[in-house]
């Protein structure tokens, strides 16, 4: 399948984009660099300022793809259609593997995976400045996970390279678009800010990094570790697509999944070598994307190899692509006509299955397997899907299908302006002072599949198959330590008449139904819309007038079971997913910070975004936005760094020294 989600190269590529020839010479400026940091440190958060425009006033606003509002047809109802009304008889116990239960997933499975290139847009300019609609965002999954994982990388990765200082003291600035990459990501300059900033933002939510493989440095010695906040690092990414590598020219024709062991052996090597690197144990590869499949690179021998250099197995993958409109590559897919097909339950078992031999070779082995970057469709998704409340339900499908095959975390992708498919949009630069932010539905999907799993990290979830198997009505239950927790129920069918509205009844085997049951609701009038959604009664608003906080009062159904019947029936409309919490929830705690939280008062009526201060005060108002747009940003000076490094495995080592003491490990 044509997954032009681009590539890159390992070691080799390092040396044609890193500009340093001399490192003694940079790691005199990076030691400038630390200490001018340390001095003008602090953690301010800034909200938007509104100029008292509405959301609805500026008219020059550019209709870009996170805004499209296309909405297509719902598929109509199925004819046979399912049965309304079906039992689900649940053991009431259940540790045993051979049940088909999952391996324990935790609450943090469905994660996020930021596009290098947007880090500006969506974190922050720098690391005294992070965006609190992002923290709210980051904060609502906390509450339900107890954490967040989020992987920076993507296509950016294997382009980005590294500068001491940017205007600004800007963590990220951006070069022009690769050629070579048809998805025309630009290219990304960073600083040691970058880390900073991702360590500022785990000391504000617990979000754990994934980061990829990109050139960095930094010095060992100086007294970052001291500053660490934590372990915050979950892994570093070896490699992005490999398999597409010579497909974008990165690497020749013959590249095979034996040269890609092999690169990932020269690193393995190198850092073993190095007694200055803090931890040596927390790769993560191969991240195929499905034109080598797993299997390909186990044959390699690469997991006995480097089993204990690698942290996590991963791959990454989308359904299909939507390249054609934009590039005039592969097939033309027809939104309207693909939308069913995101409809029912065959599409998330058909993702899974190819890679249900290695979630079994990862377990054997010890690892986790990942999900590492996946959404809707490569080439920014479908307008009409990617951002619909049926792609929601698909994802919320997706992941917990892939729960059930015994992945151990999936990343959503983010990217810019440009795509459909975002969990969230940061509002670009020339009309952030107008806009708030913009969920895309499949946020709600990250995070409801949070609330599925909980914090006991003990959750293990089987796909029920009940109601025949329908396809368009799946069920699964989860279970948390041994003890059936929760069902999650789907209704994939859009019908206003109310006839595809549908009855689950749960009954419980080797035990007794409780008397009353909570529910929660994931609920649009169709699977077509984009506005209108809401989880358990709240919403976090439409299109650019999001601050990351729900809106509307809580809506948690009781609902009275029969306890002599041993039955609780569950109605769920059409369409809808249902989370029926056996056992009482937890309370989920209202977002709060560690630092005080003042609410800007200031036009309340369109923003309300929450400015945090540290003892340093509000100071510096004005502020502005890195455009993700693709484009050229070019900059002679820094461009003059993008030449001729040689010492790639020197590079490597340094990026990993340089996170692991940025981030703690
Ligand atoms: C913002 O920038 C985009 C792209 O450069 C442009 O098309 C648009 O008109 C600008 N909008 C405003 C309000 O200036
Ligand atoms: C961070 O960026 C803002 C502008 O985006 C700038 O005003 C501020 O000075 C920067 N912070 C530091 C510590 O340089
Ligand atoms: C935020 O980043 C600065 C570096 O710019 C660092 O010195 C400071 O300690 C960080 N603050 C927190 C709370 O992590
Ligand atoms: C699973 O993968 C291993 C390693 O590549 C391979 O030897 C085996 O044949 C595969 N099994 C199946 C059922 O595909
Ligand atoms: C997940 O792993 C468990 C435990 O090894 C196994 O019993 C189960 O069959 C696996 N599930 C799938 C769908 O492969
Ligand atoms: C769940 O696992 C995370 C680490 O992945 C850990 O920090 C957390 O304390 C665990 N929670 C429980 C309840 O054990």
């Amino acid at each position: 399948m044509l997954n032009p989600h681009a590539a890159g190269g390992l070691l080799k590529t390092w040396q044609s984009i890193l500009g340093y020839r001399n490192p003694t010479m940079l790691l005199f400026s990076l030691w400038s660099l630390f200490i001018l940091d340390v001095a003008t440190a602090s953690v301010t958060v800034y909200g938007q300022i509104p100029l008292g425009i509405t959301s609805a006033a500026s008219p020059t606003a550019t209709v870009a793809a996170a805004y499209n509002d296309t909405v297509l047809q719902p598929p109509p109802v199925p004819d046979p259609a399912p049965a309304t009304s079906f039992t689900l008889t649940l053991q009431s116990v259940n540790t045993s593997v051979s049940s088909g239960l999952s391996i324990p997933i935790k609450g943090t499975f469905y994660g996020f995976s930021v596009e290098m290139s947007v880090i500006t847009q969506l974190f922050g300019t720098n690391s005294s400045f992070v965006q609190v609609p992002l923290l709210n965002l980051l904060a609502n999954i906390q509450e339900r996970a107890g954490a967040v994982h989020v992987r920076i990388g993507g296509n950016t990765q294997e382009f980005a390279y590294y500068v001491p200082t940017l205007p600004e003291n800007r963590a990220i600035s951006k070069e022009k678009a690769d050629t070579n990459n048809p998805t025309q990501t630009p290219a990304v300059i960073y600083t040691m800010d970058l880390f900073y900033l991702l360590s500022n933002i785990s000391s504000l939510v617990n979000v754990k990094w994934y980061i990829g493989k990109f050139p960095a440095l930094c010095s060992p010695s100086s007294s970052l570790a001291r500053q660490s906040s934590g372990d915050n690092l979950l892994g570093v990414q070896v490699g992005n697509e490999p398999d597409l590598y010579s497909a974008h020219q990165h690497r020749n024709s013959s590249y095979s999944p034996q040269n890609y062991a092999n690169e990932f052996g020269e690193l393995v090597a190198a850092l073993a070598a190095d007694v200055n690197a803090p931890v040596k144990s927390n790769l993560i590869g191969p991240s195929v994307s499905g034109t080598w499949t797993p299997e390909m690179v186990w044959d390699t021998g690469f997991i006995s190899q480097y089993t204990d250099s690698l942290t996590a197995l991963s791959v990454e993958h989308y359904p299909t692509d939507n390249c054609f409109p934009i590039y005039g590559i592969g097939v033309f897919h027809d939104p309207q006509t693909e939308f069913s097909d995101y409809l029912n339950h065959t599409s998330s078992v058909a993702l899974c299955a190819p890679y249900l031999n290695s979630t079994a070779i990862a377990q054997a082995a010890g690892k986790p397997f990942l999900m590492f970057e996946t959404n809707s469709a490569s080439c920014g998704g479908f307008p009409g899907i990617s951002d619909s409340f049926g792609g929601a339900l698909w994802a919320l499908d997706y992941g917990l299908q892939m729960a059930y095959s015994n992945f151990s975390g999936a990343m959503l992708h983010v990217g810019g302006q440009n795509v459909f498919y975002n969990p969230f949009t940061a509002p670009p630069t020339n009309v952030s002072k107008y806009y708030e932010w913009t969920v895309g539905a499949v946020y709600y999907s990250a995070l409801i599949s949070a609330e599925v799993f909980g914090k006991t990290n003990t959750s293990q979830i089987i796909d029920l198959h009940g109601n025949d198997g329908n396809i368009y009505t799946p069920q699964y239950a989860i279970y948390e330590n041994g003890a059936v927790a929760r069902v999650a129920l789907f209704n994939y069918i859009t019908d206003p008449t109310g006839a595809s509205n549908y009855t689950a009844t749960i009954s419980i085997a080797g035990g007794t139904v409780p008397s009353s049951v909570q529910v929660k609701y994931f609920l649009s009038d169709s699977v077509s819309t984009k506005n209108n959604i809401t989880w358990a009664g709240q919403t976090l608003g439409t299109a650019r007038n999001v601050d990351g906080r729900f809106k509307g009062d809580m809506n948690v159904v009781t609902i009275a079971c029969n306890t002599g019947a041993n039955t609780c029936l569950i109605p769920v409309p059409a369409p809808a997913f249902a989370l029926v919490f056996l056992t009482p929830e937890e309370d989920i705690a209202t977002v709060t910070f560690s630092t005080s939280v003042y609410t800007n008062t200031a036009n309340t009526a369109t923003v309300a975004a929450s400015v945090l201060a540290t003892s340093n005060g509000m100071s510096g108002k004005d502020w502005e936005l890195g455009s993700t747009s693709p484009g050229s940003n070019k900059n002679g000076v820094l461009r003059g760094y993008h030449a001729n490094f040689a010492g790639a495995v020197v590079t490597a080592l340094a990026l990993i020294i340089c996170i692991e003491l940025a981030l703690g490990q």
